[in-house]
C-alpha cells in the first residue's frame, strides 16, 4: 500500500521551518527546444517539460531554495547566532546559505576555499551583499580557519554552528524534494501529464528526493541523475542509500533506495567540478536560443548536455515524459563569461 500524500505532509508539518522561497514554481513546456532537436532528426518524447526551480526567489533561487527552509529553521532552533560554511568558490549553497541568515538575522562567515585570487563576482560577491564575512583560504587551511572564527565566536559569547560538521545538512535536500513530490503530483494532474514521467536533474539529494517520494507514492517516475564533478558512482549509490534510510525513519515511509533507483551518467561531467566542457557550452546556448531560458555552466548546462546527448544517441525512451529540473545557479554563469567570447 501506497504511502499517502497526508502522511507525508503531516511529516513535513511537524519540522520547523523558515519561510525563503516562492512556491510552487512553474511547471513549463521545452517545445522549441523539442522542434530543434526534431529538426535534427532526433526522436524526442511527446512531452518536454522543465520544472523552473530556478524561480524560487530569493537571491535569484534554486534548488537550494527548498532545502534551506528546513536548514535555517533547524538553526534556530538549535538557539544558534552565527553560522560558519565551508565551501567551494562556485558554491550556490554559500549563497543560499547567505540569504538565509540575512533573513534570519544570523552572523555568517564563509570559508571558500578554492580558486582564492579568482575574481568577486557571482556566488561570492552575492554573499558579501548580503552581509557574509568572506575569508578566502587555500583548501589545506580551510578546517584551521573555521575553527579560529568558531573560536573567536565563542569567546565573544555567540553560539557559532559549522553547517558541514551537522549530519541534518546532509538529508534537509532530500526532505525539500519530498515536499517537492507533492507539488509535482499536483501539477501533473492539472496538467495531464499521464504514463512514465523521468526526471532529469544533477547528481544530489534533490532528485533522491523526488525518487525516494514516487518510490513510497507508488508512482512511475523515474530519475537520471548527470554528474557534475568526477566521482564513483558506487559511492553516489551508497550515500544516497543511507541518506534516504534516515528519512525513511524520520518520515515513517515504506521504502528506501537501492542501486537501481537512479541512473547515473558520467560522460557529461566535463574535466571538472566548475569547469565545463564543449557539451555544456552547446547545450546552453541551444537552449537559451530556442527556449530565452539560461542555465549554468556547473550544473543545470552539464545536466542539459547530458539530456540532450542521451536524446540524439536514442537512449531515451520515447513513451517517458522527460521533466528537466532546473536547479537555479544562475549567479556563476558571469565567471564563466570568457567560454562565450567567441
Ligand atoms: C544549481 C545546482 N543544481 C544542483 C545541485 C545539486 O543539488 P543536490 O545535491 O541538492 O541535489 C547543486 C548543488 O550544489 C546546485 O548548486
Amino acid at each position: 500500500m501506497a504511502v499517502t500524500q497526508a502522511h507525508i505532509r503531516s511529516g513535513l508539518e511537524k519540522l520547523p521551518r523558515f519561510k525563503l522561497s516562492h512556491l510552487d514554481t512553474p511547471l513549463e513546456p521545452l517545445d522549441r527546444l523539442r522542434q530543434a532537436l526534431i529538426d535534427e532528426g532526433v526522436s524526442v518524447p511527446n512531452r518536454l517539460l522543465v520544472k523552473r526551480d530556478d524561480t524560487t526567489g530569493l537571491a535569484f533561487g534554486g534548488n537550494k531554495g527548498r532545502h534551506f527552509e528546513f536548514e535555517i529553521a533547524h538553526i534556530l532552533e538549535g538557539g544558534y547566532d552565527t553560522v560558519i560554511n565551508i565551501n567551494h568558490y562556485h558554491s550556490n549553497q554559500a549563497r543560499f546559505v547567505a540569504a538565509g541568515c540575512a533573513k534570519a538575522g544570523l552572523k555568517y562567515h564563509i570559508v571558500s576555499t578554492d580558486m582564492v585570487t579568482a575574481p568577486l563576482t557571482g556566488n561570492l560577491l552575492l554573499c558579501k551583499l548580503m552581509g557574509a564575512e568572506i575569508h578566502r583560504v587555500p583548501a589545506e587551511y580551510g578546517r584551521q580557519t573555521t575553527e579560529k572564527i568558531f573560536a573567536q565566536v565563542t569567546g565573544e559569547g555567540g553560539k557559532p554552528y559549522i553547517l558541514p560538521d551537522d549530519p541534518f545538512v546532509d538529508i534537509m535536500g532530500m526532505i525539500g524534494f519530498l515536499e517537492a513530490g507533492l507539488e509535482f503530483e499536483e501539477q501533473f494532474v492539472d496538467d495531464k501529464v499521464e504514463g512514465p514521467v523521468r526526471f532529469w536533474g544533477l547528481t544530489g539529494r534533490s532528485i533522491a528526493g523526488l525518487r525516494l517520494y514516487a518510490k513510497n507514492r507508488g508512482l512511475d517516475w523515474r530519475a537520471t541523475a548527470v554528474q557534475y564533478s568526477p566521482g564513483k558512482v558506487a559511492d553516489f549509490h551508497k550515500i544516497t542509500a543511507a541518506r534516504a534510510a534516515q528519512v525513511v525513519d524520520m518520515f515513517d515511509l515504506e521504502i528506501g533506495l537501492d542501486d537501481s533507483d537512479i541512473d547515473v551518467l558520467e560522460d557529461y561531467r566535463g574535466p571538472a567540478y566548475g569547469v565545463p566542457d564543449d557539451g555544456t557550452i552547446e547545450a546552453i546556448l541551444m537552449v537559451g536560443k530556442a527556449e530565452g531560458l539560461i542555465l549554468d555552466p556547473n550544473y543545470t548546462g552539464k545536466s542539459m548536455s547530458g539530456l540532450i546527448g542521451e536524446l540524439r544517441a536514442g537512449r531515451i525512451d520515447p513513451h517517458e515524459t522527460i521533466c528537466f529540473i532546473h536547479s537555479g545557479g544562475l549567479p556563476q554563469l558571469f565567471a564563466h563569461a570568457d567560454r562565450f567570447a567567441d
